[in-house]
């Protein structure tokens, strides 16, 4: 384990003694050092490489934070593909995760769409509050976006798709029939950030019979399209939207759901962080599999984490518990719905 969170735990609570950037003990007493003259030689400047960065702060209450940014370089070039794509389409299908509506989301969509009509999936919606999601079904409705709630892993809730869409787009397909329009065919484009079950709703939806249209004048050369049904075509790429860290919560949760690599943060951070909600929900899953009692739960998160690691008897040499394998293990059961049906964000 790094010093860094052998740091982390220590203090975690506690304020902390004030710390470089680097996260090293600043030495207040040492002299400033002359910078040595570096030989003369072209070194060809490192480019940046478009990742994730984690710098670790403290807040005022000396509660330690992690910052997560991320910089999606490689987007761009996807943005620019996908907004030549959408001009193309009569609907947006933007996939969501029902279990964090909010940080799941790309503030931007509604700019990128270009106002067309939308139907917002929530999907993963087997692993999130029932109610919490007809709450959300009903905040994110409006008159040119419908929510559904779907499970794709499953299929539960995927055949609505169709029936709602025919119904946003009845106005559009009279449109095309009056201009003429012998059948009209509504295309589609599905979108949302990484993992959030993109390619799991089109294999669900294509139903393994693509039937792939010709290329068409306007569209983007190698662009696939298949029949979701008559009159439907969808396109079988789907836009790679990027999530926004305008805040670190944003950060916390799409790596709490498993959306973003966990690697990249303080393991044992991030489950403190998941059990500062947990605690609040409280779901009898969560109770029962780490044997929690009314006292447990008003523990500080970084101690109630060391309580589930001695329950689940992950202990190391010394008998110390072992909060770096329980932080693995509350976020593994997470995002296996072993601690309830779970949403984090509510409308
Ligand atoms: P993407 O194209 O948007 O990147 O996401 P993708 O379909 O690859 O799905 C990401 C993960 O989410 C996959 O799990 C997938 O099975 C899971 N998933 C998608 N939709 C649902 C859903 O409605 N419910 C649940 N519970 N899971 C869903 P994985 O672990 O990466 O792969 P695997 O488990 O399929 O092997």
């Amino acid at each position: 384990m790094s010093t860094v969170k052998k740091n982390n735990k220590k203090n975690y609570g506690a304020k902390p003694a004030p710390k470089g950037r680097s996260g090293a003990r600043m030495n207040q007493g040492a002299k400033q050092q002359k910078p040595k003259a570096v030989p003369a030689k072209t070194v060809k400047p490192k480019k940046e490489k478009p990742a994730f960065n984690r710098d670790k702060k403290k807040d005022n209450a000396g509660v330690h934070n992690q910052i997560i940014q991320w910089y999606p370089g490689h987007m761009t070039k996807t943005k620019r593909r996908m907004e030549k794509d959408l001009k193309l389409v009569d609907a947006v299908a933007e996939i969501i995760d029902a279990r964090i509506p909010i940080s799941s989301r790309n503030p931007d969509i509604a700019r990128l769409t270009a106002g067309k009509p939308r139907i917002v999936l929530l999907n993963k919606c087997d692993m999130a509050d029932k109610r919490a999601t007809a709450r959300w079904v009903e905040a994110l409705s409006s008159e040119n976006v419908r929510a559904i709630p779907v499970d794709c892993k499953s299929g539960r809730g995927v055949d609505r798709f169709v029936p709602v869409l025919t119904e946003m787009l009845a106005g559009r397909i009279e449109s095309y029939k009056a201009k003429g329009m012998v059948n009209p065919s509504m295309r589609v484009m599905i979108v949302g950030i990484p993992n959030v079950g993109k390619s799991t709703f089109i294999n669900r939806i294509s139903k393994k019979t693509k039937a792939v249209s010709a290329d068409r004048p306007g569209v983007t050369r190698g662009n696939q399209w298949f029949t979701v049904s008559k009159g439907f075509e969808m396109l079988d790429t789907p836009g790679v939207l990027w999530p926004k860290f305008d805040d670190q919560t944003v950060g916390e949760r799409l790596a709490f759901t498993g959306a973003i690599k966990s690697d990249v943060m303080d393991t044992e951070l991030l489950a403190v962080r998941l059990l500062d909600l947990l605690k609040d929900l409280a779901t009898p899953e969560f109770i029962e599999r780490y044997q929690l009692t009314e006292d447990d739960l008003q523990l500080e998160s970084y101690a109630l984490l060391a309580l589930i690691a001695k329950h689940r008897g992950m202990l190391v040499s010394g008998g110390e518990p072992d909060t770096e394998r329980a932080a693995y293990t509350v976020l593994d059961e997470f995002r296996a719905a072993k601690l309830g049906k779970l949403t984090l964000e509510m409308p």
